[in-house]
């Protein structure tokens, strides 16, 4: 019988620990998905061993052999059709996805950032919340459109913000929910759960 398992990609640039949670989540049964690929646009990024050593393919594509970013998209595209990817989800993927792939994946691509959005887009989210002086802050699960962490959102958990806090044990107290909600939210959009109507994701 064919495998009838969402294929999923995953592209990230450095540690892969949500790659590592959702490799957790396959092997021990909650997620119902096969990690068809993982792309990193880092060659010396750990993501690539955490999926050689779960039996993934696991490529590396250099940015700068394909000059520009649609080009550069363009080879990503060509491997997530190669291996017949219907989800694509971003993983500390540190690179602007273009149109290119936005387009081709409209609604199955989705990306995991670190904090409650529409709060404290873009990098050193966690930072962003301290310097603020926010007493939650969170994660958000959402799908990619044009823009840095915009997107219909389909998962936050709100994580508080302690006295004494640094970067460090804010972004430590935060990943554990990431790892925790990436997982689930793509089961939701395996099990053909998560409907996108206008900025609202409906959990059917
Ligand atoms: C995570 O905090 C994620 O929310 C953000 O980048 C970080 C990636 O961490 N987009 P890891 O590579 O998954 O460990």
């Amino acid at each position: 019988m064919p495998d009838a398992r969402l294929r999923l990609a995953v592209l990230a640039s450095g540690r892969g620990s949500n790659l590592q949670a959702i490799i957790d989540a396959i092997d021990n049964g909650r997620l119902h998905a096969v990690l068809a690929l993982v792309i990193s646009n880092k060659a010396e990024a750990q993501a690539l061993e955490r999926a050689r050593k779960h039996g993934a393919p696991a490529v590396f594509l250099d940015p700068k052999a394909t000059p520009g970013k649609e080009a550069y998209d363009a080879v990503i595209l060509e491997h997530l059709r190669k291996h017949e990817v219907g989800l694509v989800a971003l993983a500390g993927y540190m690179k602007i996805v273009t149109r290119v792939i936005i387009d081709a994946y409209a609604g199955r691509i989705m990306n995991i950032h670190p904090s409650l959005l529409p709060s404290f887009t873009g990098l050193a989210a966690q930072q962003q919340a301290l310097d603020w002086g926010v007493k939650m802050s969170g994660c958000t699960v959402h799908f990619v459109e044009e823009g840095v962490d915009t997107g219909p959102i389909i998962q936050q958990t709100a994580v508080p913000v302690l006295e004494g806090d640094t970067a460090e044990s804010l972004e430590a107290r935060i990943l554990a929910q990431e790892h925790r909600i990436y997982p689930e939210a793509i089961q939701l959009f395996a099990e053909g759960r998560l409907a996108i109507e206008g900025r609202r994701v409906h959990i059917k």
